[in-house]
């Protein structure tokens, strides 16, 4: 990774620092450029104590709106008082899934995946907006190769992804000239804690179908650096998403349905 990916940033914001991708994003960060300030909102503390990272962490549950006002207020507070001049970098990774035939495993449980992986997103960003104007910086929103097919068994969260997915791409047109990049990343399956918590039994999927979590930031702060607006990550899940991409939508569908529910419907913990 080139040390100068991150130089001119001061800053960098990660919701969902506390495992996985998330917490990548606040080793790979804090690796390429040793006093950046980094801030954390998760409900969980993350735990980075063995890597001498001074993270501010804002405790947060956001599924809930009213949390995530209070979290923006005090990071619009901490970017005018304490934060370091300079670029900052907004993260919005926080998101999760869940398996089965809809409204399963619970129609709150779909709902909060909105709230979460969506509203949140818009909120915090719109929030922030303004301060990255001021100061230069970069938005990375991360969506999923589910953004590119409708994803039967677990249609909620993939079309959550579809929306970050056009939603990002769309915000960087608006943002063009403004000092303000914004970066879609979209990953295939990635070794973390995100299938467990979506309801397979076995929380994991193939080792050869899956990317650990550095591969996935890596790859997202090389695009960051040549200034794109989407990144797919690793060569096997870029084939597939340019594939299933020249397809109609309701072909897409039905492909996708059939190895959903092949290759994880019938992995559901019951
Ligand atoms: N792993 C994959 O295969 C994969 C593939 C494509 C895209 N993604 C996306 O990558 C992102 C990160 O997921 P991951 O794979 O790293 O899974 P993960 O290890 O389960 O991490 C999810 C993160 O989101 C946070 N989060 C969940 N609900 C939250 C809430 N209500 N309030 C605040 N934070 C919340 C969690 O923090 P707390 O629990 O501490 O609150 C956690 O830090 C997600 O957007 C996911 O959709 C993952």
């Amino acid at each position: 990774m080139h040390l100068g990916t991150l130089e001119k940033y001061s800053t960098v914001i990660v919701t969902g620092g506390s495992s996985g991708i998330g917490k990548s994003f606040i080793e790979r960060a804090a690796n390429l450029k040793a006093d950046l300030c980094i801030c954390n909102l998760s409900r969980r503390v993350p735990a980075t104590k063995k890597l001498r990272i001074s993270l501010n962490h804002f405790g947060c549950d956001l599924s809930r709106p009213a949390d995530l006002e209070r979290v923006a207020g005090q990071i619009d507070g901490f970017l005018s008082r304490e934060a370091p001049p300079g670029r900052v970098l907004l993260v919005n990774n926080s998101g999760f899934g869940g398996y089965g035939h809809f409204p399963e495993p619970g129609l709150e449980h779909q709902l909060e995946m909105v709230d979460v992986n969506v509203r949140a997103m818009v909120h915090l960003t719109g929030r922030l907006l303004p301060a990255l104007r001021q100061r230069g910086g970069a938005v990375i929103n991360v969506a999923s190769t589910a953004a590119f097919q409708p994803t039967a068994y677990l249609a909620t969260y993939g079309a959550t992804k579809a929306f970050v997915l056009h939603w990002s791409l769309a915000l960087r047109e608006e943002l063009r000239g403004t000092g303000v990049q914004v970066l879609a990343v979209c990953p295939g399956p990635t070794a973390t804690d995100f299938f467990r918590r979506a309801g397979l039994q076995s929380g994991t999927v193939a080792p050869s179908l899956s990317m650990e979590p550095d591969a996935v930031v890596d790859a997202a702060f090389r695009a960051l650096a040549a200034g794109r607006g989407q990144v797919v990550t690793g060569w096997k899940n870029r084939i597939a998403a340019s594939l299933v991409s020249k397809l109609p939508k309701p072909v897409a569908a039905r492909l996708a349905a059939q190895v959903l529910a092949r290759y994880r419907l019938s992995q559901v913990r019951r």
